[in-house]
């Protein structure tokens, strides 16, 4: 809190704490750390975790959760999505003036602390768009992660992240979870694809083995591409080339899911394909990608 009793302004210097010592916990107090952020420490469910998280970022662990609202600026609550709402319903008998509450779920919002304006404090989530699937190791991947505000933080915390070099936009309530279903997409839906590859190249006759490693070429050098060169450069295959005779073939040997999914993806390539030639006539291609879909 500062001299005027409310949230601190960006730039002041804030004194950070965790409720909740799991992966993200351990990784963003230790990527703090290491941007000479003052980490106060943590507090977890099992004592051994928060023991565990001081030594790993060299803070405080406390066996009261009051001693660390009491001495900490921000609090993050990085408690499994389930349990933010009784940890909030927990710490509201203590004082929160002046403090900052967030927490870092992809598809909940701030909305979760209800009531906390009348509390004097602020509250907000912050979500690093990245897989944190380790405790010991986690912190590294922060250092690439892009992350989103959604909520009042005072732009305590937007300017904290940029100050640590991650690139932060503000998200509006209302997209939040649009947004998660985004990353949803590109990585989770990506191991459904994979998985679905690999066992269609086992229907072919191919070894279990053969076909999970067949594919890994084709799909690092797809993903390399896309990230370098973007979606309309990396853009190969029957759909770009307007070949709606291999696409039909294609159809004719899919299951009815298979088929679905096939055709609701390639709609997709459609709009990139178009981007990429738009000198060419797609007219086959749509016409083949219309039929049949649910
Ligand atoms: N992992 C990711 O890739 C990732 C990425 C972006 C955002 N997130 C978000 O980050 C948040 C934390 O996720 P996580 O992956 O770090 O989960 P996690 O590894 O399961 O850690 C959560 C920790 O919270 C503690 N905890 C649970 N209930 C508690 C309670 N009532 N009071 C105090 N501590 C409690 C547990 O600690 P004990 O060991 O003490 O039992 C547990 O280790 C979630 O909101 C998640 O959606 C995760």
């Amino acid at each position: 809190m500062n001299e005027r009793g409310s949230p601190k302004e960006a730039g002041d210097s804030i004194r950070i704490g965790f409720i909740g010592a799991g992966k993200v916990g351990f990784s963003l107090g230790k990527y703090f750390a290491e941007h000479d952020v003052h980490v106060s420490g943590y507090y977890s469910r099992n004592l051994d975790s928060s023991k565990e998280a001081a030594i790993f970022t060299n803070s405080k662990y406390y066996e009261k959760i009051e001693d660390l609202i009491i001495e900490s600026d921000t609090l993050f609550l990085t408690v499994s999505d389930q349990a933010i709402g009784k940890v909030y319903s927990e710490i509201q008998k203590y004082n929160l003036s002046g403090k900052i509450l967030a927490h870092c779920s992809g598809a909940m919002t701030s909305e979760i602390f209800s009531g906390i304006s009348q509390k004097g404090a602020l509250g907000c989530s912050v979500h690093p768009i990245c897989a944190v699937s380790s405790k010991q190791t986690g912190y590294r991947d922060l250092s690439k992660a892009y992350f989103t505000i959604e909520g009042n933080d005072n732009n305590q915390l937007l300017s904290l992240l940029q100050k640590c070099g991650n690139p932060v936009e503000l998200l509006s309530s209302e997209y939040k979870i649009k947004y998660h279903g985004a990353a949803v997409f590109a990585s989770n839906l990506v191991i459904g694809l994979y998985h679905k590859a690999a066992e269609m190249l086992k229907a072919c006759g191919l070894s279990e083995e053969f076909s999970k490693k067949a594919l890994e070429p084709l799909f690092l050098q797809n993903c390399n591409n896309i990230v370098t060169k973007g979606v309309v450069s990396s853009l190969t295959g029957p759909i770009e080339r307007g070949d709606d005779g291999t696409v039909r073939k294609h159809l004719a040997v899919l299951e009815e899911e298979e088929k679905t999914l096939y055709q609701l993806l390639s709609r997709e390539l459609l709009l990139v394909a178009k981007e990429k030639n738009p000198e060419r006539n797609y007219e086959k291609m749509e016409e083949v990608l219309k039929n049949n879909i649910l």
